[in-house]
């Protein structure tokens, strides 16, 4: 399959770009170089035939059409994105456009050439979202996200993907184009921006610094490691249904306090400090504004109709993702110095 992956410098994106190319498939990947991104993340398959990197921005129509007449893909698969929920809180308007409006000049392109092309059925336009749409959890663990869950998104990150998950259902119903939806929990591992919670922790711990927790770290989110997420947008790209949507989640919920708790024990085992536990530089922050309490992925659907599940146990990814960092400190330290790298953000 010749597939356009849009953010494939980012995180998750360049997990797909490396899956998908280790499988087989052509690549396209299109992504502006934001803050956000960096090329060393696909590296590893720059110089494969069946890969091509394009710089361009989604919000810019003439540049998409360009790129669908020049490629001629048989999938998109959509992750390009403003990412971070402290950023949306600081300047949401990028979040707007990129999120909602870029998503309509992709959504607004893909037809066009879909519908130029003939309208194949077997044309797939895959919008990659997330969990947060669906709002904030209770704590009682038998309630969970499904596909029939309303939305309820909460900040303006959510706000702009729940958007951005409406224009596609539309531009399914309305035009006929072949979507799928997915909608994933927190993702981790290898490659993950230095402004996330587990790099953020992993790189302050190595650096002696205080281990921000917001709140009082009851915060519950469900974790996923990207390499498996990365696989089960490949198996939905494949056999999912058109206008059908699917949720992916590890079933790993934790607490950010107990995760870090987690974070720390597998340092002083990896990377002993003689100072004692890396637990001892936890300092919790002010909360975030409008923070969610939890999250959880109901996979049933995934499980049931693709046979799709995790490859590796939450305990298994964090020894991993730890390693990585420890492993790759020429890649995080050249990110440290982008804007807003480890300052605090989104404090409202
Ligand atoms: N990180 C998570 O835990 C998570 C969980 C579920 C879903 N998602 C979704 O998955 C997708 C990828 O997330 P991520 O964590 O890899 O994000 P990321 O911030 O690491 O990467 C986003 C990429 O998109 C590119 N980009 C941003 N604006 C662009 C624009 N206007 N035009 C072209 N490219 C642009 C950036 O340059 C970057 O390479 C997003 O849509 C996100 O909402 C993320």
């Amino acid at each position: 399959m010749r597939i356009l992956v849009t953010g494939g410098a980012g995180f998750i994106g360049s997990a797909v770009v490396r899956l998908a190319i280790a499988r087989g498939h052509e690549v396209i990947n299109l992504d502006a170089l934001t803050y956000a991104a960096c090329l060393a993340n696909v590296a590893s398959v720059d110089s494969t035939p069946g890969y091509t990197f394009v710089r361009a921005d989604i919000r810019d129509r003439a540049a998409l059409d360009a790129v669908f007449a020049d490629h001629a893909p048989d999938a998109v698969m959509h992750l390009a994105a403003e990412s971070h929920v402290d950023r949306s809180i600081d300047g949401p308007g990028d979040f707007i456009e990129t999120n909602v409006t870029g998503t309509y000049h992709l959504l607004e392109a893909a037809r066009a050439y879909w519908a130029g092309a003939g309208r194949p059925d077997g044309f797939r336009f895959h919008h990659i979202s997330t969990d947060e749409v669906f709002g904030s959890l209770p704590a009682d663990p038998s309630v969970r996200f499904t596909e029939d869950t309303p939305y309820d998104p909460r900040s303006p990150y959510s706000a702009s993907k729940a958007s951005s998950d409406h224009l596609v259902r539309a531009w399914g119903e309305t035009y006929g184009l072949p979507t799928l939806l997915t909608n994933c929990s927190n993702n981790y591992g290898p490659f993950h921006f230095p402004e996330k919670l587990i790099p953020v922790i992993i790189l302050k711990a190595l650096a002696g610094e205080p281990l921000p927790i917001y709140g009082d770290g009851s915060n519950i989110r469900d974790w996923l490691y990207v390499e498996d997420h990365a696989d089960a947008l490949l198996l939905v790209l494949e056999k999912g249904i058109p206008g059908r949507s699917y949720n992916v989640g590890g079933d790993n919920e934790r607490a950010n306090i107990d995760l870090v708790r987690t974070l720390c024990a597998i340092l002083d085992d990896k990377r002993p400090d003689a100072r004692g536990s890396y637990a001892d530089q936890i300092a919790f922050v002010a909360d975030r504004p409008g923070h969610d309490a939890r999250y959880a992925i109901d996979a049933t659907r995934m499980r049931e109709e693709l046979g799709w599940t995790p490859s590796v146990t939450i305990e298994e990814g964090l020894a991993k993702t730890v390693q990585w960092y420890l492993d790759n400190e020429d890649w995080w330290r050249a990110l440290l110095d982008r804007t807003g790298v480890g300052t605090r953000l989104g404090t409202g």
